[in-house]
């Protein structure tokens, strides 16, 4: 439709019509002819009037459902305007791609974007037209089990996955019918919740936020998301959802968005917990004010929005901005000319779960994992050793993680089942030895004895899928004692231990590393996740996964990265070390860095150069290092480039992530990888929020980790 059509469109709605495209609710009401609201939907207070002229609905997915629901509505709907349906496609729709932290450890967004075109068209013809994905929330704390849906602790990585995501969803242009329109999330800061405690509040200066924390959701933007959600938490004392300098001033009218912004469930009716509004009639004045176009599962709009109009408090002007952003997201898909798009029951036969999708899926899953301790012991000789396989994650367990809404567990590859295809019958012993939580002596004995029959020992542990995700926060971050129980029982038999693992967080792995000969964290990997972890365990796909996100020594180091300032006093300087900063009983650094990982084959770097020792603030200049495979088989590395800003108008982090590449070499194969800096790679928020370069010393660093040693120093002058 033309867009000065939808002006006429919108010049004939009603006021409630134009409330009703303002409110989000679930599918459930439309599954009646005569939209019954009964049960818990009642419960939920979804008013009956709103159902007919919702103007979206989420969490309702299937060809057949959607296209029955959208034929129910607009039988109903007197100016014939589509539905939007919008779920939670977050690492895949059926198929599913490792959790977003996995994604993040792949440091290939390629991948990433691959994974979301795969996600994209599963969920497009299951009749989907938005997914509320991706989520770029910057985490530095592990306690928060929502750290599994981002990709981890830095802005430079989380702002080219943000891109990679957004692009891989929408695609070119929504003349592809598998192109779905994407949603970041959780504007703004929901990754830093005091305490690491789900929903709670988050203080920070408004120069912090600037410099570390909105630059992902920035990204997304500038990658064309058509859609941005609010996050729960306050944002300097002012929730997300009601927060007019959040929202308006800064997303709308200085970045320039002009799409629509939805809350998240349930959160603009939570302004009234939170303490900033009394009633729920404030609570909408609050929202709209913020310039919030879509209200997801609360009913502030439908109740009030019409008498704040009719009193003056809200323009009438802004309720039709609002419609508008709405409509025109609607005629982008194409929904006015055919509002079921791609949805089509015989496509999701032939494409959900299609050779093509698992291949990827495998694919991304072998890229995601980490191999973070090896004394030689992997890979396994699949001709020769016989092995135990052990733990509760051989077989059975969820391998998909949370958030795999239309995930099948069961459809997932388990160990088990792949290492008995690829083994010798005799070589493969298993036995559970304990469940995630607790064990029993019975258990422990069965995988002793099995253990003592072999010569290596596999032993598949980790958290449960619903330890991590939404309202999972932990205090203690190691894995369930059940599970060291078992490690330690079968250490005693003096065989090499391989320990992969299965979780959702950063854990404390201090057990685990003392314990193991190799660890592997496979995270929570995904339909092809027992194939994956299986192709690395023997050999047959080479490690290549870097951590996004710093493993503590202990929950209380947190929070810990490796970005972090230098201070006054640092310890690895200051020359009465009892005064310096530090702890007494645990040292200052993580147990695994950010960008740390192994490969079955060693890198070496050398000849670190620069194109010239000084530049001006409109030139640019080369930094070149050679990355040579030193040992016998050909491997991926993630090559990493930071930057220190010596002397700074505000303190500098003591390097940071300006770029990366991830490049394959033969054994013996070298090649030189090189990065441009730039005057825009240098700018910072400073003390009066301006941002800019300033002029002075830099050393940049590379190397295959961000705990890199090898440096050179530049000068930027003004001219
Ligand atoms: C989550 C969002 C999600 C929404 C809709 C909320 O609880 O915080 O990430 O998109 O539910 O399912
Ligand atoms: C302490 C101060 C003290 C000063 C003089 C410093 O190390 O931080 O609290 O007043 O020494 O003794």
């Amino acid at each position: 439709m033309e867009n000065n059509k939808l002006i006429e469109l919108l010049n004939e709605m009603t006021v409630e019509e134009k409330i009703g495209q303002l409110s989000q609710i679930s599918g459930e009401p439309y599954a009646s002819e005569n939209f019954e609201i009964t049960g818990p939907l009642a419960e939920m207070g979804i008013p009956k009037k709103l159902v007919p002229i919702a103007g979206s609905i989420l969490g309702a997915s299937g060809a057949a459902a959607t296209k029955k629901i959208q034929e129910r509505y607009l039988k109903e709907s007197r100016l014939n305007i589509p539905l939007l349906f919008m779920a939670d496609v977050v690492h895949g729709y059926k198929t599913i791609f490792p959790i977003p932290l996995g994604i993040g450890a792949t440091w290939n967004t390629d991948l990433a974007k691959e994974s979301a075109r795969v996600s994209a068209i599963e969920a497009a013809v299951s009749g989907l037209h938005v997914t509320f994905s991706p989520m770029v929330d910057l985490v530095r704390d592990p306690r928060w089990g929502r750290v599994m849906e981002t990709t981890g602790e830095d802005k430079h990585l989380n702002e080219r996955f943000a891109e990679a995501f957004v692009h891989g969803y929408q695609g070119e242009n929504y003349s592809d019918p598998y192109a779905i329109a994407s949603c970041v999330k959780h504007f703004a800061a929901y990754g830093a919740p005091e305490g690491g405690r789900d929903y709670n509040t988050v203080n920070m200066s408004e120069r912090q936020l600037r410099e570390d924390y909105l630059s992902a959701y920035q990204a997304a933007i500038d990658a064309g998301t058509e859609l941005v959600m609010t996050s729960f938490n306050t944002v300097d004392g002012i929730p997300s959802s009601g927060n007019k300098w959040l929202l308006n001033d800064v997303l709308r009218k200085e970045w320039g968005f002009d799409g629509v912004i939805i809350s998240d469930w349930g959160a603009v009716k939570e302004l009234i917990p939170h303490g900033v509004a009394a009633d729920e009639k404030e609570v909408a004045l609050k929202a709209m004010t913020a310039t919030l176009d879509i209200e997801m599962m609360t009913f502030t709009y439908i109740r009030h929005l019409e008498e704040l109009i009719n009193e003056g408090k809200v323009s009438a002007k802004s309720l039709d901005e609002a419609v508008l952003r709405i409509l025109r997201l609607k005629n982008k898909l194409g929904l006015f000319e055919n509002p079921y798009r791609a949805a089509d029951a015989e496509k999701e036969k032939q494409l959900i779960f299609s050779d093509d999708h698992r291949e990827k899926a495998n694919r991304v899953a072998e890229e995601s994992m980490v191999l973070l301790k090896n004394n030689s012991v992997l890979p396994l000789d699949a001709q020769k050793q016989k092995i135990a396989l052990i733990g509760p994650f051989s077989k059975g367990e969820n391998m998909l993680g949370e958030w795999s809404w239309k995930g099948e567990p069961d459809s997932a590859s388990q160990i088990f089942d792949i290492m008995k295809e690829r083994l010798a019958p005799d070589q493969l012993l298993y036995a559970k030895g304990s469940e995630i939580k607790e064990t029993t002596e019975e258990l422990l004995k069965a995988a002793e004895e099995t253990a003592s029959g072999a010569d290596i020992i596999v032993l598949a542990l980790g958290e449960s899928a619903d330890m991590s995700g939404e309202a999972a926060s932990l205090t203690d971050i190691k894995l369930p004692p059940a599970q060291i129980d078992l490690l330690k029982r079968l250490s005693k038999l003096d065989k090499p231990i391989v320990t992969v693992l299965f979780n959702g967080r950063p854990l404390d792995l201090n057990d685990v590393e003392k314990y193991s000969d190799a660890i592997l964290e496979a995270w929570f990997p995904g339909t092809e996740g027992g194939q994956a972890v299986t192709n690395i365990l023997l050999g047959k796909t080479n490690p290549s996964g870097k951590l996004p996100m710093s493993f503590p020594e202990n929950v209380g180091q947190i929070p810990v990265y490796y970005n972090h300032f230098s201070t006054g006093r640092p310890v690895e300087t200051t020359t009465n070390r009892k005064y310096a900063s530090k702890y007494l009983d645990c040292s200052n650094y993580p147990k695994y860095a950010f960008g740390y990982g192994l490969s079955y084959t060693t890198f070496l770097y050398s000849e670190l150069t620069l194109s010239k020792e000084h530049m001006t603030k409109d030139e640019t200049l080369e930094v070149t290092i050679t990355v040579t495979n030193s040992g016998t088989v050909k491997g991926k590395e993630v090559v990493q480039f930071y930057v220190r800003d010596l002397v700074g108008e505000v303190v500098r982090p003591k390097r940071e992530l300006k770029g990366f590449e991830k490049i394959t070499l033969e054994p013996g194969e070298s090649k030189k990888v090189t990065f441009k800096v730039s005057t825009d790679m240098l700018r910072y928020v400073h003390s009066d929020l301006s941002v800019s370069a300033d002029t002075g010393e830099f050393e940049v660093f590379a190397g295959g980790s961000s705990l890199v040693t090898e440096s050179k120093k530049f000068l930027l002058k003004e001219q």
